[in-house]
């Protein structure tokens, strides 16, 4: 399969406002797909929409909240009605939250789980039956992260939202096809991309996730590539039928590779010192 594939079909992005997923939307624009940028943020979605229609393509903002259901069951019936069948869906919508796990509210925890983990489980819900009955070739991709391979304190909510999301991609795979449906299943592992994530993402009040998150905002100013990048570097292996989908296919190998040599010796969690030391923590006592 090559992108030809995707040609004239219907894409429905969420998080498209922003970031990697306004990359999608207008990579995919630029491939002939008819777009639906969803975000929450209506106004960026909006602009996104109306720039791809300037450069000739089509596309259609559409305001939903990933984290409750009748917000996508909405999304779904406009788009059912708007474009008809859907070719591509991309669960990409995803805060970031950074504190101490006793720390983090319990609304802030609800946040960004409703909103990372069940925002792609409502995606699911919400667009697979139509896209099985229209027995046509479709994708479904859940935008993970590398962190879904690793482990990072401080992060843990969005940590543990990613290696959910990564084991939901891997069983809705093999659901699609004990129901022999034509609809492949990718999780997109995104390396460092300059966005706008860790701007907006939340943390306690204490200084130390405060300053975890301007030290990772900066860190992806400096080394991320852009959304738009990522996108050129994702579309054509979600069309290819991959599984993985990586932006950073290195880095992506090495800690999958790390991640299983940790787990078949069976180790305890550790990060070196100077990892720590990079996100700007200490070792209590040091
Ligand atoms: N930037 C990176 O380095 C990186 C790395 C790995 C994974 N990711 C993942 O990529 C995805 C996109 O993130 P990004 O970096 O482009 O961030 P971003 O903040 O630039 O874009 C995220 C978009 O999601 C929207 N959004 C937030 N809550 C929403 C909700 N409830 N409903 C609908 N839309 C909502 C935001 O308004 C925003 O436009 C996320 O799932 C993120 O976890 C990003």
């Amino acid at each position: 399969m090559s992108m030809e594939a995707l040609r004239g079909g219907v894409a429905v992005i969420t998080g498209a406002g922003s970031g990697i997923g306004e990359g999608l939307a207008r990579v995919a624009a630029e491939y002939g797909m008819k777009v639906v940028v969803a975000d929450i943020a209506v106004d960026r979605a909006q602009s996104v929409a109306s720039a791809i229609v300037e450069q000739g393509g089509e596309a259609l903002a559409v305001k939903v909240d990933v984290s409750t259901p009748d917000s996508i069951d909405a999304l779904a019936a406009t788009v059912h009605e708007h474009w008809g069948d859907v070719t591509l869906l991309v669960n990409n919508a995803g805060v970031e939250t950074l504190g101490f796990t006793w720390e983090l509210s319990t609304a802030q925890w609800e946040k960004t789980l409703n909103i990372n983990i069940h925002g792609a489980i409502h995606g699911v819900r919400a667009f697979a039956p139509r896209m099985i009955a229209a027995g046509k070739p479709a994708w479904i991709a859940n935008t993970a992260s590398i962190g879904g391979l690793g482990m990072m304190p401080i992060q843990t909510s969005y940590i543990l939202s990613k290696h959910a999301l990564i084991s939901f991609s891997e069983c809705l795979y093999l659901e699609m096809q004990i129901k022999q449906a034509p609809i492949r299943v990718s999780a997109i592992l995104p390396g460092p991309v300059a966005t706008r994530i860790f701007q907006d993402g939340g943390t306690t009040i204490d200084t130390g996730s405060e300053q975890h998150r301007v030290l990772m905002n900066a860190m992806l100013e400096a080394d991320g590539i852009s959304g738009y990048e990522a996108a050129q570097r994702i579309l054509p292996q979600i069309a290819a039928g991959d599984f993985w989908v990586s932006t950073h296919p290195e880095i992506t190998r090495e800690m999958a590779a790390g991640r299983a040599a940790h787990l078949t010796a069976l180790g305890n969690p550790a990060l070196p010192v100077e990892v720590l030391r990079g996100m700007g923590l200490s070792i209590d006592g040091e």
